[in-house]
């Protein structure tokens, strides 16, 4: 019997997203799969029905999708009272939000599924391709600076014109992992003079590779910033207050400030205070896309658009739903990329060898249990 694989319409307010795209469905009809999309689930992402019906899928109510699926594809993790139907020991496959959705892992426990937490991929070469944070943050560092550049009151490029030279914006990006790579880069596009920072030391050449201007604490214990999987740590008191005092004097004058600073497992990295805020000249643009995580930014509200001593502060939460056909296209090869790696040609489905460093590294639940050893070691 081939694999069934059903798509789920996603139901989370604000998602627009979709977990597969016709050019994967294509892709697990060629691995021997039987793929169905529940009827709308690409309709906010510019997919119409037909279009995975042409690529293959049979496209139904939810009740018809998941009636027998071995796979079950979402992008947000869905209530586990809604995935009635699936096979005992179906995988779901998503970005389940385990740290804050410990209840609906015990309900996917409970219902026989082997949840599948994406965002937990190992951050390792092999599972480059198959790595959601690093594809939503590029798309996300993309969009921050073009939110920016549209809630700016000045052009960003330097333009010589008859009637007057227009200066260019100086934009500050603050935290260089994938959604800061990607600012500088979109900024510089843009004709902007970029400048960066970060706590990892590695990241100054990728600054200056890109075009922008390292701006970096020196001289002080403790810089190294780096710690497993190539994350940020929390620095020490002395750095700290360095790294303030250096921020202090660039902020003031910068035009737009992109921050992108997070730890995992700890809230945001305060890296702008109040003070600083006010130091910026009016009209000044800040897009936080820490928010969710607590805002890099004093004074950040997640989701909204604030306004203090003159500057706009952009509370960036889930940015990338508004660009769901890239967020999704990208979103879906990374399920495709992570299931085909896995994908056993005799038994015509993924087989999950227990001790791989992916399977370790995502499974949260199977055979009834939550099995994962960060949500079982408290
Ligand atoms: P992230 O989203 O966790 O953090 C964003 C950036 O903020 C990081 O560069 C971090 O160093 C920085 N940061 C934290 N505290 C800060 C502070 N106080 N001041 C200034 N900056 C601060 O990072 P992301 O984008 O997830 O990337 C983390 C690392 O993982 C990078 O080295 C990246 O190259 C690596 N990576 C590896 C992958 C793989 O091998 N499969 C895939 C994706 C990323």
């Amino acid at each position: 019997m081939p694999a069934r694989i059903a798509v789920l319409r996603e139901s989370a307010a604000g998602e627009t997203r979709v977990a597969a795209i016709p050019e994967t469905v294509k892709k697990f009809v060629g691995l021997g799969a039987d793929v169905a999309v529940e009827a709308g689930a690409g309709a906010a992402a510019a997919i119409p029905d037909d279009e995975f019906a042409a690529a293959g899928a049979a496209v139904g109510p939810r009740s018809d999708v998941l009636r027998g699926a071995d796979v079950i594809l979402c992008v947000d993790g869905p209530d586990p009272k809604s995935l009635a139907g699936a096979s005992d020991g179906a995988l779901l496959v998503g970005a389940l939000d385990p740290a804050a959705r410990g209840e609906a892992v015990a309900g996917y426990a409970a219902a026989g599924l082997d949840a599948l937490a994406m965002e937990w991929m190992p951050r390792i070469t092999r599972a480059q391709s198959m790595d959601i944070l690093s594809s939503q943050s590029n798309l996300a560092g993309y969009k921050a600076v073009i939110d920016a550049a549209a809630a700016y009151g000045r052009a960003f490029p330097m333009m010589m014109t008859a009637a007057g030279t227009i200066s260019p914006a100086r934009v500050f990006v603050m935290g260089v992992g994938v959604a800061g790579l990607q600012a500088i880069a979109t900024a510089r596009r843009l004709g902007a003079q970029v400048s960066a920072t970060d706590v990892r030391y590695a990241t100054r050449e990728q600054i200056q590779s890109l075009g922008a201007k390292p701006v970096f604490v020196e001289q002080v214990t403790g810089i190294e910033g780096e710690g497993a999987g190539g994350y940020a740590t929390e620095m020490s008191d002395e750095y700290r207050k360095a790294q303030a005092e250096l921020v202090s004097g660039h902020i003031a004058r910068q035009d737009i400030v992109i921050t992108t600073a997070l730890i995992p497992g700890r809230p945001a990295p305060r890296l702008i205070s109040d003070a600083q805020v006010a130091s910026m000249r009016p009209g000044s643009v800040i897009v936080d896309l820490a928010a969710s995580a607590g805002g890099n930014v004093e004074g950040t509200v997640a989701g909204e658009r604030v306004e203090r001593h003159g500057v706009t502060i952009i509370g960036a939460a889930n940015l990338v739903r508004s660009l769901p056909a890239d967020a999704s296209a990208l979103f879906a090869r990374n399920l495709y990329n992570f299931l085909a790696a896995f994908w056993d040609k005799e038994q015509g489905r993924p087989v999950l060898p227990e001790d791989d460093e992916i399977v370790k590294g995502i499974r949260l639940t199977s055979g009834g249990k939550v099995v994962h050893e960060r949500l079982t070691a408290v």
